[in-house]
C-alpha cells in the first residue's frame, strides 16, 4: 500500500534533529552518505576526513569488515532475545571480554544502551548500594561544574553545563557540584595534564563538611572532560580524589563514555590515569559506534552487595528492554577483537607524541588562546568574537567541512578525537587543513 505522504520523501522538515542548529542545517544541509576507514563520503560526492570519530565514538574507523560481519551474521541468527530473565550467551561472552580490559576490581557489567543510560546507571545503583547496606541516608550526588554526563534527568543534574540544564527545570534534588578544572591563567598550551589545579578536589572535603558524608552517595567526574572542550585532570587531582571519597565512604564513578576504549591510549582513563573508581559508565566505542549500547562497569563489592536475599528474588529493579541486545553484543565482541588484532589502544599511545606536536603547531595561529590534549584528543580554545559567543568556532566547523575535515565545536572550543587508525600523514592533513581554516577566520 501507497504511503499516504503530504510531502516529499527527502522533506528535511520532519526530523527535529539532536545538538543541531535545525534552521542553519536545513537551510544548506550537511549530509553523509558513506563512510570507510578514516573518510566520510558527503551527498555530494566529496571526501571528509573524520577528525572526530564520528561523535567520539568510531575508535576503529569506519566500516570495518570484522564487527559488519558480526552484525550481519547475528542478525541472521538471533536478532533478538528477552533481556529480563532470559539470557543468551553472546552477552556474557562480551561482560567478559570487557572485564579482561577493565582495571583489576572491576569485575561486572551492567548493559545499557547509551552514555546517558549509562550515568543513570550508575547514580541510581550508587544510591541502592549504599541502601543494601544499611546507608539508606546516603542519597546525595555530587558531579563538577562543566562535566557533561549525557542528557536525562540524573545525568543533567550532576552534569555542569549550564545550556543543558537551564530550561528544564529543578533536575534532581540533593546533588552539589566541585569546582571545574579549567584553569586557562595558570595551565594554557600545557602539554598533557596541567600542573595547576589538584587543590580543587580538596572542594570535596568542603562540600562534605556541609552536608556530612552520611549523605552522599557518589561523586562522578568524567576522568577527562570531552564534550566542555577537553578539560584535563590537573596532576594529583583524581587521586586527591579517590583519597577522599575513599575516607568518607563515597562511591567513585568515572564517566568514561569518551575515555573508555583506547582514546587516551589505554582501555581506560583509570588505567592511564592509575586511579581506579568504584563505577565505571561507557558507551559509544564499545561498539565502536555502530549500534546503540553502553555498559556500567563495577567493582565487586558494588555487585555483591546486591546479592543478598532470597535467591528467587530480583536484586536490582532497573534494566532495558535492549540491555545486552543481542546484535549490539556480537558488535561490541568484533569491536574489542578489532581493537586488540590491530594493537589500537597501543598505537594511540604511540601516536599521541606526535599528534600533541601536531596540535601545538596552531599556538600563534589568529584568535588561539588555547590548546589542550592527550591520548589521541586534543581541543583548540578560540578568543570568542565580542557579543557573539561560539560564532567563530561554528564558523571554523562550517569552513573545516568545506575544505573537507570533520571537527566538532563546543562553545569557541574546536575538539578532534579521530579514529585511532589515523596516520601521520593524515595527522598532518587534518592540522594543515584546519591551520587555513584558523588563518582565514575573522
Ligand atoms: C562523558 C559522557 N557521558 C555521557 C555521554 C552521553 O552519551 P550518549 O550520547 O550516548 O547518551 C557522553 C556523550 O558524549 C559523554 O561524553
Amino acid at each position: 500500500m501507497a504511503l499516504d505522504r503530504k510531502s516529499a520523501p527527502n522533506d528535511l522538515n520532519a526530523f527535529w534533529m539532536p545538538f543541531t542548529a535545525n534552521r542553519q542545517f536545513k537551510k544548506a544541509p550537511r549530509m553523509f552518505v558513506a563512510a570507510k576507514d578514516m573518510h566520510y563520503t558527503t551527498a555530494d560526492g566529496r571526501q571528509v576526513l573524520d577528525g572526530t570519530a564520528g561523535l567520539w565514538c568510531c575508535n576503529a574507523g569506519h566500516c570495518r569488515p570484522k564487527i559488519t560481519e558480526a552484525i550481519q551474521k547475528q542478525a541472521a541468527e538471533l536478532d533478538y532475545a528477552p533481556a529480563f530473565q532470559m539470557g543468551h550467551p553472546i552477552a556474557f561472552e562480551l561482560a567478559n571480554r570487557i572485564i579482561d580490559i577493565a582495571p583489576a576490581g572491576m569485575e561486572h557489567v551492567f548493559y545499557t544502551n547509551s552514555g546517558s543510560e549509562s550515568v543513570e546507571t550508575a547514580l541510581k545503583i550508587a544510591i541502592a548500594y549504599h541502601r543494601a547496606r544499611g546507608e539508606g541516608a546516603r542519597t546525595r550526588l555530587i558531579g563538577r561544574e562543566r562535566g557533561y554526563h549525557g542528557v536525562n534527568f540524573g545525568g543533567i543534574s550532576v552534569g555542569g553545563i549550564v545550556t543543558n540544564r537551564k530550561v528544564f527545570g529543578p533536575l534532581l534534588a540533593g546533588v552539589d557540584h566541585l569546582p571545574h578544572t579549567h584553569q586557562p591563567a595558570l595551565n594554557a598550551f600545557t602539554k598533557g595534564q596541567p600542573e595547576h589545579g589538584a587543590n580543587l578536589a580538596d572542594e570535596l572535603e568542603r562540600i562534605v563538611a556541609l552536608h556530612g558524608a552520611e549523605t552522599i552517595a557518589a561523586v562522578i567526574v568524567e576522568p577527562m572532560s570531552g564534550s566542555t572542550g577537553v578539560l584535563l585532570p590537573p596532576k594529583g587531582y583524581l587521586e586527591k580524589l579517590r583519597a577522599i571519597t575513599k575516607k568518607h565512604g563515597i562511591l567513585l564513578i568515572f564517566d568514561e563514555v569518551i575515555t573508555g576504549f583506547g582514546r587516551l591510549g589505554s582501555a581506560f582513563a583509570a588505567q592511564h590515569y592509575g586511579v581506579v573508581p568504584d563505577m565505571m559508565t561507557t558507551a559509544k566505542g564499545l561498539t565502536n559506534g555502530v549500534i546503540p549500547m553502553g555498559a556500567v562497569i563495577t567493582s565487586a563489592e558494588v555487585h555483591d552487595a546486591f546479592m543478598a536475599g532470597p535467591e528467587h528474588l530480583i536484586e536490582l529493579f532497573h534494566g532495558y528492554t535492549y540491555s545486552g541486545n543481542p546484535i549490539a553484543s556480537a558488535a561490541g565482541i568484533a569491536t574489542l577483537e578489532t581493537y586488540k588484532e590491530e594493537g589500537l589502544f597501543e598505537r594511540a599511545a604511540e601516536l599521541a607524541p606526535y599528534w600533541q606536536d601536531a596540535l601545538h603547531s596552531l599556538r600563534g595561529l589568529p584568535h588561539v588562546i588555547d590548546i589542550r590534549n592527550e591520548g589521541l584528543i586534543g581541543a583548540v580554545e578560540l578568543e570568542p568574537i565580542a557579543g557573539e559567543p561560539t560564532k567563530r568556532a561554528f564558523t571554523a566547523f562550517l569552513n573545516a567541512y568545506e575544505k573537507g575535515i570533520l571537527i566538532r565545536t563546543t562553545g569557541d572550543i574546536i575538539a578532534m578525537s579521530p579514529p585511532l587508525i589515523i596516520s601521520k600523514a593524515e595527522i598532518d592533513e587534518l592540522i594543515g587543513k584546519l591551520a587555513e581554516v584558523l588563518k582565514a577566520l575573522a
